[in-house]
């Protein structure tokens, strides 16, 4: 090979490097990946073969030599005990067959043997790995990968997960692999992930806020657990399975076999994925991923591949594996799904907030399980980034297989008469001049009273479940009653009665007419039951239903938390927001804005007269006022992880106390909080002399 080709293919595996890089930089610290998956698969395995072909280039700094990307530096860092390996990947049958010969010859196995091997296949869940310690059953420490050796600290984020077992229990005495009992110390492996059903909905509600929306649903999961505040984890209903055990235990020993190793982890009470199976031969393997392709897309969580394990554990210490991934597993991944269709038309979607979103309209095409009509074109940018035009033939497809997006215009195929799209600069719904604020994507319609769809939105926001919790007023009932002029704002819900209902005209379901009336009146009954038990909800679900820009339910709970009433939140100084932990100058003014507006004042003095309760109930009041202010004036820093109290609940019982919690210790630190494993924090309040408190002298001075 010549000197100048040798440069060349220097060069670009340089250029490789960094691509891949920033890539994994986007992926796995950013949650924002610019390239789909099998897009970043294909550099990275022309990064592979170039590398492979020339070794003269070798360099342990390379990207195929490490796993995933630098931690983020905002969570404490833990080091894993056994280093998180990522998985090789086989993009076919071919790839399968391939890596059952490399096990022939690596085990030296004859071909019958290796028509025997047993190989345990698992859905490749697509959400985010983690890696959890129990101490004597006790759920003490979660963790991401990171870079596989050190990841981050996200043990009170993986607490609000409900499907995640804090205290284990041996729900049998022995299990196919000998004794069961609660190890002494196990870790877990597993997958974190976001079911498909939250992701649709929190996408839902983050367009609605006039917010970004998570591509798919690893994403979200990721952004999800990484978290500061673990509400907000909390909110985002997460769930897990899990697939692997060390036990470290006086009596026991790890499980033999992979198969025994997830019923191990199940009869623990760990959540383990229900199609795992053991396949005896690589054919038995294929026809598994066969299997799973043709269901996988009526599963509520994502998968976008098929995991292959060998099933005997004394095989993988034989096999061993490269700084990259275990030689006895494998990822079998399905192609993405993408189709060529016809762009019909580009219409707009109008939100709560007014933000503005456009919608590709397009002939119905089959992809992945289902027939799309309607893909997402994201922004404005988008659209100009892709020059799509009304008539194109696209190529869509699914972004991690849930939300269908244009993926690019098939150029060859335009047509000569086509013209680039004008982006409109009015409001598809009531026609007022669009706006775009400082660095927003979205254009929004600032009509927010006249715009019907926006009043619509809002009341139907005001409805739903986390707000004013009203069942049986949903979207439907909502348009019906906004488009036939009995409810023109929140107000007027309460003004509803039987009669009025009764002579609603609901929509014929095929031509979409209004048309006739419902028949029966036990739905009436149950809307004005729902209606009236929806006076009393609590103060904190009240402010989050009156759609407040930026106040979502947890903005909603601290307001409540601060202001028991609407008098004193209506009247509340920008000072007394910011003084709010949490809270910055834009919630402020938002806050403010609203309860200055006319509309406002008059709305809450109709709901005060409608009888709607707008404060903190007695009972709860009365709860708050029990507790004495002991720790008016002291500041705490809380560090590490507490057994049996997560990091919320600890910084609630000081605030309730009159304390404040901060998260960097200075001179004016009066306390520290020390839980397990604490680091920096410690050691800087040794070094100022501050007083360092365990848990349970914590607990003591809360008096709990
Ligand atoms: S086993 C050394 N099993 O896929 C074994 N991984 O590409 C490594 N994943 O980092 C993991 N489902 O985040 C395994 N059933 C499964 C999995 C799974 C999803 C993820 C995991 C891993 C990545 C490898």
């Amino acid at each position: 090979m010549s000197q100048q080709l040798n440069l060349d293919v220097r060069e670009t595996i340089e250029k490789l490097r960094k691509e891949v890089e920033h890539h994994r930089f986007q992926y796995y610290v950013l949650d924002s990946p610019e390239i789909s998956d099998a897009d970043f698969d294909v550099i990275f395995h022309e990064l592979e073969r170039l590398e492979k072909e020339h070794p003269q280039y070798f360099s342990p700094d390379s990207p195929t030599q490490k796993v995933g990307s630098a931690p983020s530096t905002e969570f404490l860092q833990v080091r894993h005990r056994v280093p998180l390996l990522s998985l090789a990947n086989a993009m076919s049958e071919e790839d399968l067959d391939k890596w059952a010969e490399r096990l022939g010859r690596g085990l030296e196995l004859s071909e019958e043997q290796l028509k025997d091997l047993k190989y345990v296949c698992e859905l490749k869940i697509d959400g985010l790995s983690i890696a959890l310690t129990y101490k004597d059953g006790k759920f003490v420490e979660g963790a991401t990968r990171g870079n596989g050796e050190v990841g981050e600290d996200v043990t009170h984020n993986l607490k609000t997960i409900s499907a995640l077992p804090k205290e284990l229990s041996a729900q049998a005495t022995t299990y196919s692999g000998g004794l069961l009992k609660v190890p002494d110390l196990l870790e877990v492996r597993g997958e974190v992930y976001m079911p498909v059903s939250s992701f649709t909905a929190l996408n839902e509600a983050l367009t609605d806020e006039g917010e970004a929306t998570f591509a798919n649903p690893r994403n979200a999961a990721s952004g999800s657990l990484r978290q500061k505040d673990p509400r907000k984890t909390a909110k985002r209903k997460l769930s897990l399975f899990v697939y692997t055990a060390f036990v470290t235990d006086k009596e026991m020993v790890d499980p033999p076999n992979h198969y025994s190793e997830l019923e191990l982890l199940k009869l623990l009470g760990f959540p383990t994925e229900s199609h795992s199976k053991v396949a005896v031969g690589i054919e038995e393997v294929k026809a598994f991923c066969r299997d799973i392709d043709s269901k996988r897309h009526s599963f509520d969580y994502q998968t976008d591949g098929v995991v292959v394990k060998l099933d005997q554990r004394s095989l993988w210490n034989a096999l061993g594996a490269t700084s990259h991934s275990p030689r006895w597993a494998i990822a079998f991944k399905y192609p993405p799904e993408e189709a060529e269709t016809l762009l019909e038309d580009i219409q707009f979607d109008v939100g709560r907030t007014g933000a503005v979103t456009p919608v590709a309209i397009l002939s119905p095409v089959k992809l992945a399980g289902t027939t799309v009509k309607r893909a997402s074109l994201h922004n404005a940018d988008q659209i100009r980034r892709l020059d799509v035009r009304v008539g194109d033939t696209v190529l869509v497809r699914k972004a991690g297989e849930i939300i269908p997006e244009v993926l690019s215009v098939k150029l060859d195929k335009r047509k000569d008469d086509s013209v680039p799209f004008q982006y409109p600069t009015t409001c598809p719904v009531c026609g007022h001049a669009l706006a775009r604020e400082g660095d927003e994507v979205a254009f929004r319609c600032p009509n927010t009273y006249g715009c019907p769809t926006q009043t619509k939105r809002r009341i139907e926001h005001f409805t739903s479940r986390d707000a004013m919790d009203i069942e049986g007023v949903g979207e439907v009932l909502v348009d019906l009653l906004v488009d036939q002029g009995l409810v023109r704002d929140v107000a007027d819900l309460y003004r509803l009665d039987a009669e009025k209902l009764k002579g609603l005209k609901w929509k014929d379901k095929k031509s979409g007419e209004a048309g006739k009336e419902k028949q029966g009146s036990k739905w009436i009954e149950n809307v004005l039951a729902a209606l009236e038990a929806s006076k009393n909800r609590p103060f904190s679900n009240f402010i989050h239903a009156l759609g407040i820009r930026h106040i979502g339910s947890s903005g909603a709970e601290l307001l409540a938390d601060r202001f028991s009433s609407i008098d004193q939140l209506e009247t509340a100084t920008d000072e007394d927001i910011l003084s709010i932990d949490g809270m910055g100058p834009a919630i402020a003014q938002s806050v403010n804005e609203f309860f200055q507006s006319d509309l406002t004042k008059k709305l809450i003095a109709d709901l005060r007269s409608l009888g709607v309760q707008m404060k903190v109930s007695d009972s709860e009041i009365q709860a708050r006022n029990a507790i004495e202010k002991t720790l008016t004036g002291k500041t705490f820093v809380l560090t590490g992880t507490m057994e049996t109290l997560d990091r919320a609940a600890a910084e609630k019982m000081i605030k309730e106390r009159g304390g404040k919690a901060s998260g960097s210790v200075s001179k004016k630190t009066d306390f520290v909080v020390a839980g397990a494993s604490a680091g920096s924090k410690l050691a800087k309040a040794q070094e100022l002399g501050i007083t360092v408190l365990d848990e349970a002298q914590f607990k003591e001075l809360m008096g709990v």
